[in-house]
């Protein structure tokens, strides 16, 4: 982390986003330290859980948990806090959430390519924010640990077979049969290991210029020309252009510090015994820190008062994340507030809203009435994602008569668009997005500039679980 580049005495309002952009971390940060009463590392199995494999040897996840434990963390506690500040100014409307990256990684992943290509969409799609929204970014991906899912059938069926179902590669493995589909504790090893790959790799990128944002390739945004809006869209490219040069020129380039950006980790913290083995103590600091990754999030289907996932959230420092949506009542909503941060403090709690595009005007409202009346400090993200699901056939390539799940573009866009304006209304800050997305050119979600159409999708339909915004469509969308 070197020194924040000194332009201030000459911040006219073209560049005051970009300098604070690249104010590397020189923010004080937001400590959260409190006794958590009642709370350890393991209190949560002594509440119900939801989502968890049935892991038929206790012994061997006992030995992978122990392994765990002694293992060097994947994060510090000093990148948490971080964030955690950043998380606040958000909340406050002085920053932008990017978070983003796919709904399953996979073992087979973690390779230089994939990964290089996921950070490249979110550093350009958070420059576009930068440009557009004249806030800082802070991005975090979906990234280095996102292997486990939730699923909303326990098991799947074919002929005659019935196994369990596909819990993402840290529990188990995708094929159909019964060794592949068995939870196996050793993923947990695997898990750890292909996420600190992909951090190490992420970590080396970052500090050896790969964030350098003059890259040609950065803006060679081929995709455009098919777009109405091409005009529109090479403006914002050449203004994002001007205003780096601006910015060298008043700070005298080359200058380290611009090249560089940050990252965060977050994923799904949802097989608790792998949560539970990452986190520790760390000197100088009070209270447990979940070292897995800096922001992990309860989804949907675990978001239940008074059980494990809450339990174990509840004792954590990390900032965490909530997913709420249509099922999601006001009630329950502020118990879960209560427990997850008594003590209100800022950058603390995130809650992700995934309502889909026909349901968030009905349902948003009444959510943020509810906290603003409880006073609750939160940062709202929209993911929306997770409401704009369907499920379609497809008619053509080795997967012919599948049924794959696929998301509209135009949905995803008309959910952020009213999730802005419902939070203008109610003098709310809608503070960040999430998206599932890849760097890669995938055929999953439809339309966008290149119209792609339900009969395309067979082309390279690639996801494991949820559908992902491919390489155009994530920049397409950042741009809209
Ligand atoms: C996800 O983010 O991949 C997910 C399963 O989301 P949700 O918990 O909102 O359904
Ligand atoms: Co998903």
């Amino acid at each position: 982390m070197g020194q924040p580049v000194q332009v201030q005495f000459l911040s006219p309002a073209l560049t005051s986003h970009w300098t604070d952009e690249l104010h590397l971390m020189s923010a004080p940060v937001t400590r959260r330290t409190f006794a958590v009463d009642g709370w350890s590392p393991s209190s949560w199995r002594t509440r119900s859980t939801l989502q968890q494999p049935e892991w038929i040897d206790p012994g061997a996840l006992r030995a992978s948990c122990a392994d765990l434990a002694r293992l060097p963390p994947l994060v510090t506690s000093f990148e948490i806090e971080a964030l955690r500040t950043q998380l606040a100014e958000a909340a406050a409307g002085q920053r932008f959430i990017l978070q983003g990256g796919d709904c399953a990684e996979t073992f087979d992943g973690c390779e230089p390519g994939s990964i290089a290509a996921r950070l490249k969409i979110l550093l350009q799609m958070s420059l576009v924010l930068v440009q557009g929204g004249r806030r800082r970014v802070t991005r975090i991906g979906r990234f280095a640990g996102q292997y486990a899912k939730p699923r909303s059938d326990e098991f799947e069926t074919r002929g005659d077979l019935k196994l369990d179902s596909y819990r993402g590669d840290l529990v188990n493995g995708l094929e159909f049969h019964e060794n592949a589909r068995t939870p196996d504790p050793h993923r947990l090893i695997d898990a750890y290991s292909r996420s600190a790959l992909t951090l190490n790799f992420i970590r080396s990128l970052v500090d050896g210029g790969f964030a350098d944002l003059h890259h040609p390739e950065y803006w060679d945004l081929d995709f455009v020309q098919h777009s109405p809006l091409r005009d529109e869209y090479q403006k914002m490219t050449r203004e994002i252009g001007q205003s780096l040069r601006f910015m060298e020129t008043l700070a005298g380039s080359p200058v380290h510090e611009m090249r560089r950006v940050d990252f965060f980790t977050s994923h799904e913290g949802l097989v608790l015994p792998y949560e539970q083995a990452q986190t520790r103590r760390v000197p100088h600091r009070e209270g447990w820190w979940d070292l897995s990754t800096h922001m992990p999030w309860i989804g949907y289907r675990t978001a239940v008062p008074g059980n494990a996932h809450i339990e174990f959230f509840r004792g954590i420092q990390n900032p965490i994340g909530v997913k709420v949506g249509s099922g999601t009542k006001e009630s329950t909503l502020l118990e879960m507030i209560h427990a997850l941060n008594p003590t209100n403090e800022p950058g603390r709690l995130t809650l992700i809203h995934r309502f889909g595009t026909h349901e968030i005007a009905q349902c948003l409202p009444a959510l943020i009435d509810a906290v603003a009346k409880s006073k609750a400090r939160v940062l709202w993200v929209c993911d929306p994602m997770h409401g704009n699901t369907q499920t379609v056939t497809l008619n053509s390539g080795p997967q012919a008569g599948a049924k794959v799940k696929t998301r509209k573009f135009a949905h995803i866009l008309t959910e952020i668009e009213q999730a802005f304006e419902i939070h203008k209304q109610k003098s709310s800050v809608l503070g960040g997005v999430h998206f599932e997305l890849t760097g890669e050119n995938v055929t999953e979600c439809t339309g966008g500039a290149r119209g792609l159409s339900d009969d395309q999708l067979a082309q390279s339909y690639r996801s494991r679980v949820d559908p992902r915004l491919n390489y155009e469509q994530s920049l397409e969308m950042a741009m809209l």
